[in-house]
């Protein structure tokens, strides 16, 4: 017997419907939201993820060498993919770019409960547009998922950072340009580590002063109301009153796009990946607990980045599957879905072509129809319509087929009629408006 690799999943129907329930949200709101669906390989070159992610996701990688000795990786995000596209065909393309995918990702973690080594996300991201119009589009569009799903203020938060706001931080206690990156890796890594390893890291940074780093950065990280943060803002002259003014901004087209109640200002929200430039964000439960629903931010670099001369601003999210699965289940919002058809066809032995004739007269109607595969008696297809859930049997006897009528029989209301074969599509529309069959008919 083989099993399923570790961090990997099947997805029996029921799962799949689980899973599909989430996919039809994601797409019914990001089409509300007029983005568009594109696709992409799963294999890419190696090279992409490794600059462009970062040093944590660069770990995590699937890699190996093609027959062609090509060094490839299962795509463990969409970012490098997405900027790879847009990049490729940037001038043939009206701006703004609004796109979107659901795929599988890989990243060999360590499996754990709402993290996996194969997952999927839902991304959303808007290029072309620097304004901080686009940044609210996307948090109100990832709002606007979750409440579609069900998640209420009791259920989710969006906590909004800025990466630009944390550099004005970190100039003015000192730390560097070169200094930089691993000090915003240390702050994001913090919330999950014990103080001593971030003053390691922060020490490993800026030697001797990890410690006072780690102080400062733990007072920044208690400003959670826009006035304290505006007020600190200001007073880091022109650069900070303008970043201001984008806070403001934001924070009031948020209001206006009403996802207000949802949007908590956090900033120890740095984000993991390398490339982001200014506002993000990410979304949790309400009570904290467990890994992030979702992740996003501006990433304005990339593009220019990754193709040399293409210069487009960006900001996108992902939302993952596993984290948002075990939420719903949590609060009772996963749907158990009932995979039944429609209609069961019953015939007798005779009639087999005639019962078969009217399985696909229904098929092709749109109803979901099953059948007896094998020819056997009336009572062991009605036992198989009990099993299958059908609403509706269609019965054709010798009877029937003499007369070209077939009995339509409501498997619930236990209440039948007759109708002629050529009404039947019309009648069982009827029916299915009435809500069923009485069982007096
Ligand atoms: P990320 O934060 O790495 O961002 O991933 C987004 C979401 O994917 C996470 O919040 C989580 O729900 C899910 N996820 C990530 N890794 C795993 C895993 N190993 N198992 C299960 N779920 C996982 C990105 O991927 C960015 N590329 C998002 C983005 C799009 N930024 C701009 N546009």
């Amino acid at each position: 017997m083989f099993d399923t690799l570790p961090g990997f999943r099947d997805f029996p129907p029921e799962a799949c419907a689980r899973r599909n329930h989430l996919f039809r949200v994601f797409r019914n709101v990001a089409r509300a939201f007029d983005f568009r669906e594109f696709d992409a390989p799963i294999l890419e070159p190696l090279d992409l993820y490794i600059e462009k992610s970062g040093p944590e996701i660069a770990a995590q990688l699937f890699h190996f060498e093609d027959k062609g000795e090509r060094s490839v990786a299962l795509r463990p995000e969409l970012t490098p993919t997405l900027a790879r596209m847009v990049a490729a065909q940037a001038n043939a393309l009206p701006k703004p770019i609004k796109w979107y995918n659901i795929g599988e990702h890989f990243r060999y973690e360590r499996p754990q409960k709402g993290r996996g080594r194969s997952f999927y996300q839902f991304n959303a991201d808007l290029l072309g547009e620097a304004s901080i119009g686009a940044d609210a589009e996307l948090i109100a569009l990832l709002g606007a998922i979750m409440q579609t799903l069900g998640l209420g203020e009791k259920e989710f938060a969006i906590r909004l950072s800025d990466r630009q706001t944390w550099i004005l931080f970190l100039d003015d206690i000192g730390i560097d340009l070169k200094q930089r990156p691993s000090v915003l890796d240390a702050i994001d890594k913090s919330g999950r580590r014990k103080p001593e390893q971030t003053i390691e890291s922060l020490n490993l940074a800026v030697p001797g002063k990890g410690e006072q780093i780690f102080q400062k950065i733990e007072e920044i990280k208690q400003i959670n109301d826009l006035d304290t943060l505006l007020i600190k803002l200001d007073s880091f002259g022109i650069e900070g009153q303008a970043r201001a003014k984008d806070w403001q901004n934001l924070m009031s087209e948020l209001t206006a796009h009403q996802v207000n109640p949802f949007v908590k200002i956090d900033l120890s929200i740095v984000r993991g990946l390398a490339y982001y430039t200014g506002f993000v964000y990410e979304a949790f439960e309400a009570s904290g607990e467990g890994r992030a629903l979702a992740g996003g931010g501006r990433y304005d670099h990339l593009i220019k980045k990754l193709s040399g001369n293409v210069d487009l601003p960006a900001t996108g999210f992902a939302i993952g599957d596993m984290t948002l699965s075990d939420c719903l289940e949590k609060n009772g919002l996963l749907p158990s879905y009932i995979m039944a058809p429609d209609i069961f066809v019953i015939s007798g032995q005779d009639q087999r072509n005639s019962g078969i004739f009217l399985t696909a007269k229904t098929r092709k109607s749109g109803f979901a129809v099953s059948h007896s595969l094998k020819a056997t008696g009336f009572g062991k297809q009605f036992k198989e319509a009990g099993k299958s859930g059908a609403r509706y049997a269609l019965i054709i006897g010798e009877e029937e087929e003499i007369q070209k009528k077939v009995k339509i029989k409501d498997l619930k209301s236990s209440g039948e009629i007759s109708v002629d074969q050529t009404k039947l599509i019309q009648q069982l529309e009827k029916i299915d408006e009435e809500g069923g069959i009485n069982s007096s008919e």
